[in-house]
């Protein structure tokens, strides 16, 4: 299949590259990016919605993968601006260049779309209410798409961690909790956030099992199981050997800028009725991460 991957450099796209190997790829992002020689690279910025109609038909890929977002979300609540280009307006022309060249057209969304008053896991078809600016730009890619080209897979997805970390956000959940404790700074990290922590590599070996599949519509890929951020730094610290100055917060004593929802666990549907293969555990793909970080994978 060919394949265009735009978000080369984020920590999904890096995850990408190699997953989709047995593909014919071409990707983007906004700097260079040192990839193996087959694999052919354009200097691309997404708002130039001129160069990407005209790269989009230059290629004429049977799929486009669109791992790129502004997600600082916390600054995203003061000032939207960029949020809305990135999230909702750039996936929205995306759309309407993949109906001209008939690609099918991946689109990652988020968690966030929804507000967190659920106690058990949030399907594909339950209705989003987000509680913050960042998931209502994230919610209003969703709805262009839709409204736009069928050939759709919106991927939704929760608290990615990569090797590469989130440009984007300057690192991801992971890497932070090591930092702190390797610099022996006390760690509270809140409770009554529930989400399931998802390793991209998985995430992108998942999503391409999905191209292969017609099942368009939205889809839900995480690390099976679930756990609150505290129980995941307390595996982190626990997998790593360390032993912080670490205790469980509250939201309202953290109190950041964007509000976020209390549970926003994703059931999987979608991927099981395909018959695409269960994710691994979040433990699991965590200690992965961990050995692959520290050399020993
Ligand atoms: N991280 C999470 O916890 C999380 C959770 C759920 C869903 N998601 C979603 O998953 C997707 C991937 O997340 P990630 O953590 O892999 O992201 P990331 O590493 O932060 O990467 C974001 C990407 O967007 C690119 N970008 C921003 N503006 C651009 C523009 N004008 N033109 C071209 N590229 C532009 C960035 O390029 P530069 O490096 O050049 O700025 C970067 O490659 C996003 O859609 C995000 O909303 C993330």
């Amino acid at each position: 299949m060919k394949v265009l991957l735009l978000g080369a450099n984020s920590q999904l796209g890096t995850d990408l590259v190699p997953a989709l190997a047995n593909h014919d790829l071409t990707v983007t992002a906004r700097t260079p990016v040192a990839l193996a020689k087959h694999i052919a690279f354009h200097q691309l910025d997404l708002q130039d919605t001129d160069a990407v109609r005209e790269l989009v038909h230059a290629v004429g890929p049977d799929v486009i993968i669109n791992t790129t977002a502004f997600h600082r979300v916390d600054d995203i609540e003061k000032d939207s601006g960029q949020a809305l280009i990135m999230n909702a307006r750039v996936p929205h022309f995306l759309a309407l260049v993949s109906r001209e060249t008939n690609s099918s057209l991946v689109h990652i969304s988020t968690d966030y779309v929804f507000d967190g008053a659920q106690n058990t896991p949030y399907g594909e078809h339950d209705p989003v209410h987000p509680l913050s600016a960042y998931g209502a730009s994230k919610a209003a890619g969703e709805f262009l798409i839709r409204a736009s080209w069928h050939k759709h897979f919106i991927v939704r997805s929760t608290g990615l961690y990569g090797l590469a970390g989130a440009s984007g956000k300057g690192g991801n959940f992971v890497n932070t909790m090591l930092k702190l404790a390797e610099a022996g700074k006390p760690i509270r990290v809140v409770a009554d956030q529930v989400c399931t922590p998802t390793f991209t590599a998985d995430l992108a070996r998942q999503i391409v099992a999905l191209i292969e599949t017609s099942g368009y519509g939205t889809v839900h890929i995480t690390n099976a199981g679930e756990c609150s951020w505290k129980d995941f730094a307390v595996e982190i610290f626990a997998i790593s050997h360390l032993n912080p100055d670490f205790g469980a917060t509250t939201s309202a004593a953290f109190a950041a800028p964007a509000r976020r929802p209390a549970y926003s666990v994703l059931a999987n549907n979608a991927t099981r009725v395909l018959g695409l293969a269960p994710m691994r555990s979040w433990r699991g793909a965590l200690t992965e991460y961990l050995m692959l970080k520290a050399g020993l994978a």
